[in-house]
This record gives C-alpha cells, structure tokens and sequence, in this order.
C-alpha cells in the first residue's frame, strides 16, 4: 500500500518529535517517499539532518528558501498523496483548525488535496483544553483525519492521554486512509430506492412513505468507495447523486423489468426501495368520478423483486431492507432464509429516529449465517457506511 506513495510528513515541536524519526524510518523501509516538515520548534527538538539521512531527501524547513526550489509548498502540496502531522501540538492544531498559514507546514497544508491525518501530543492538561477540543472537532469537521492519542506517562511527569499513538497505530491509519476509496472500484453496485406509485387512474396511485434517503445515501458511500453505481429509483424528492447511472421508474413492474435487465452485470444489489406488495387489477383511464358511494379496488400482488434476485443469483451480493413494525428478528430471519440474502437490513419504523422520511435510523444487520449486529441510532449516511463495510468484508473474501 505504501510502496511509491509520496507521503508529506510534518513534525511540530512537541517531545515526542524524537519518535517520528522511527516514524519515517518505517516509512521508507515500506517503500514510501517521504518529504519531511519541520516546524520552527521542532528544530529544537530534533535535526533536519536525521531527516535528510533517513529519506535521503531535503528535509524542508523554510517557506521561502533561496535556490532551485523558491517556494517549495506548492510542489510539495501537489506531490503529496497523504500528509501525516506527528506530533501535532496544540499550537498547530489551533492555526490549523482556523486556517492560518504562517509557516511552510502550515501553508502546504491549505494547499493540498491530499488527506490529511492529524496526530496530536501533547500535556493531559492541553489536551483536555476545551479550546484544543475544539479545534480537534473543527479539524474533523473540515475532513481531517485526527486520530486520537495514546495513554499512559508523559514526558513532563504527568499520566493521561497526549502521547503520540506508535507508529504501527499511525501506519494503519495511514494505510486505511491511502486505502479509502478504492474499496470497491472495478465492482458494478445496483441500487433501487423510493417508493413505487401504482396508479389508480391518470391522477392517482397507491404508495408508500419511503423518502428514499437511504437508498440514496447507499448509493453516495458506493460511488465514495470507487463504484460504479446503477440507481434505480422510484420518485424521491431528493437530487441524484452524481456520478451514478440513474434509471428513474415508477411501478414495481416497471422496477422489476429495469432490475432484471441489469442484474447479470452487477456485483452487489442493495434493493433500499419500498415495493408496493399490491398493485390496482385495471388502472382506470380517465379519472375516476366521486359517486358517494363504496369505492372497490380490486389489488393483485405484484412479483417480489428481490425473491426473484434470490432464485437467479449467481456470483451476486444481495442486501435486502425491510421495514417493520413487530417481530422485527424473526421476520427478518425468514426473509432473509426466503429470499436467499446475503444480509437483510431490518428496522422497526415505529421507533423515532428510524424508518420513513428520517435522517437517521436505527438498523438492524442480520446475516446468512445466522450472526446478527444492532446498531445505534446514526445518520442515514454513517448507517449506508456500516453496511457498505459488512459488504465490503463479504467482497473481499470472495
Ligand atoms: O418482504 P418485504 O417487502 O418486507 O421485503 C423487503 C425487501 O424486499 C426490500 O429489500 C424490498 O426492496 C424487496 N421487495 C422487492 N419486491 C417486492 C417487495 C419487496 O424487491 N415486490
């Protein structure tokens, strides 16, 4: 993963400055190119010259420097495929987190579009520091990566949390991050979401209360994680994303012919939308006339999509959802043994914060073999993440 990867790394003047020279030792054995920041401070702590021997590299210290390089942060910036800041202090969290660029760390940091992982050490006191949470939460809030410290004894005496994590910890970080978005690339997701219409007359339909936000949000994390995304969807009101092939139907028959004609290609299907179980006999065409009378519909099921998935899977990966409103386990288990899933995603819509037209949800996995995860109440967002990375796992060990 490290192999040819141009990795930035920062070093700030905390104490524990002295372990990223082991830091960047490990990097290099890994096969990376590592350019290395100091800060003014960490001078006092360590040499750029155990730097520059360690990569063989310049080790960059000044933001305007006379020679070949003139203002080396933009190359720098552009270079780098993950800057990594460890230690980071309070000092640098602070300008970070406000956007300040007073330095060449600090400046080459607003000039990337790398990720950027945030190792912070510093005192228990400082790190406690309701400004210094603050600007760590600011830091995630502007998509830093900000791992959080080690515990344990500090340089000044003092036992808590501010250590700098090991340099295994900060890898594995780094690795994951490099990692992201490639989670799925090469694999072909299907994903229908919304509610079908089943029309009565030109002016009136049966329907349902999804929103689609779910399936929508299913779709977002795929493309996020380097997929390509075929969304079908029932009318939502809510704006595609971009970046997915979108097939807009509105029946389940119209779901249902749009699903099988794309099955054979895809990986994985994540069948978020609410099928209407029964559709009207006859559609009337012209709009039916109020007689004060008893109105009767006669219904007809329609076919169940998914079922149909189930019998014809081959290499596939099915995810059903299934809302409920009772015996949320013991149906989900039977549709999921029915419907020949590979993971059914149940949650009770009569609980609030879960189900129909809500941000969030409160989902529960249930899996083929049996095993089954509840999880907390979360964004629909952070809920299509959990479930893209159980499916993730199943594709891995394929
Ligand atoms: O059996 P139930 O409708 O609760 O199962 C829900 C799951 O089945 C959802 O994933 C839904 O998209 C799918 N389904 C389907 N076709 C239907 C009914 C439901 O694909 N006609």
């Amino acid at each position: 993963m490290l192999t040819g990867k141009t990795i930035l790394m920062g070093i700030t003047g905390s104490v524990a400055a002295y372990k990223s020279a082991e830091l960047v030792s490990q990097l290099v054995k890994c096969g990376a190119q590592v350019e290395v920041v100091l800060t003014r401070a960490a001078q006092e702590f360590v040499s750029p010259l155990t730097f520059a021997s360690l990569t063989g590299r310049q080790t960059w210290t000044e933001m305007f420097a006379p020679g070949p390089t003139p203002i080396p942060h933009i190359r720098l910036a552009e270079q780098a495929e993950a800057v990594l800041i460890a230690p980071a202090t309070a000092h640098v969290v602070g300008r970070l987190a406000h956007g300040l660029a007073d330095d060449l760390l600090t400046t080459l940091v607003l000039a990337t579009r790398a990720p950027v992982i945030v190792a912070p050490a510093m005192n228990v006191q400082m790190y406690r520091h309701r400004a210094v949470q603050d600007n760590l939460e600011r830091l995630k809030a502007l998509g830093y990566h900000v791992m959080a410290p080690g515990s344990g004894w500090l340089a000044c005496g003092a036992v808590g949390e501010g250590r700098l994590p090991e340099p295994e910890t900060i890898l594995a970080v780094l690795e994951e991050v490099l990692g992201a978005g490639t989670e799925l690339s090469g694999r072909k997701v299907l994903i229908t979401a919304g509610g079908t219409r089943e029309p009565l007359d030109p002016v009136r339909y049966i329907g349902n209360r999804s929103s689609g936000k779910m399936g929508y949000a299913v779709a977002e994390v795929a493309l996020e994680m380097g997929a390509e995304v075929v969304l079908i969807t029932a009318p939502t009101a809510l704006a595609p994303p971009s970046g997915a092939v979108v097939i807009p139907v509105e029946t389940a028959a119209e779901m249902y012919q749009a699903v099988l004609e794309h099955f054979p290609g895809v990986d994985i299907v994540f069948k978020a939308a609410a099928v209407a179980d029964y559709r009207p006999v006859k559609a009337a065409s012209q709009k039916i006339k109020k007689q004060g009378q008893p109105l009767i519909v006669e219904l007809a099921p329609t076919p169940d999509i998914l079922a149909e998935l189930g019998r014809r899977k081959t290499r596939q990966i099915l995810v059903g959802f299934a809302a409920e409103t009772h015996d949320l386990l013991d149906s989900g288990q039977r549709k999921l043994a029915e419907k020949n899933l590979d993971l059914l995603v149940a949650n009770d819509v009569t609980r609030p914060g879960a189900g129909f037209g809500s941000d969030t949800n409160i989902v529960t996995l249930i899996f083929a073999d049996g095993s089954v995860k509840e999880l907390p109440q979360l964004g629909k967002k952070e809920v299509a993440r959990r479930i893209l990375a159980e499916v993730v796992k199943m594709v891995d060990k394929e």
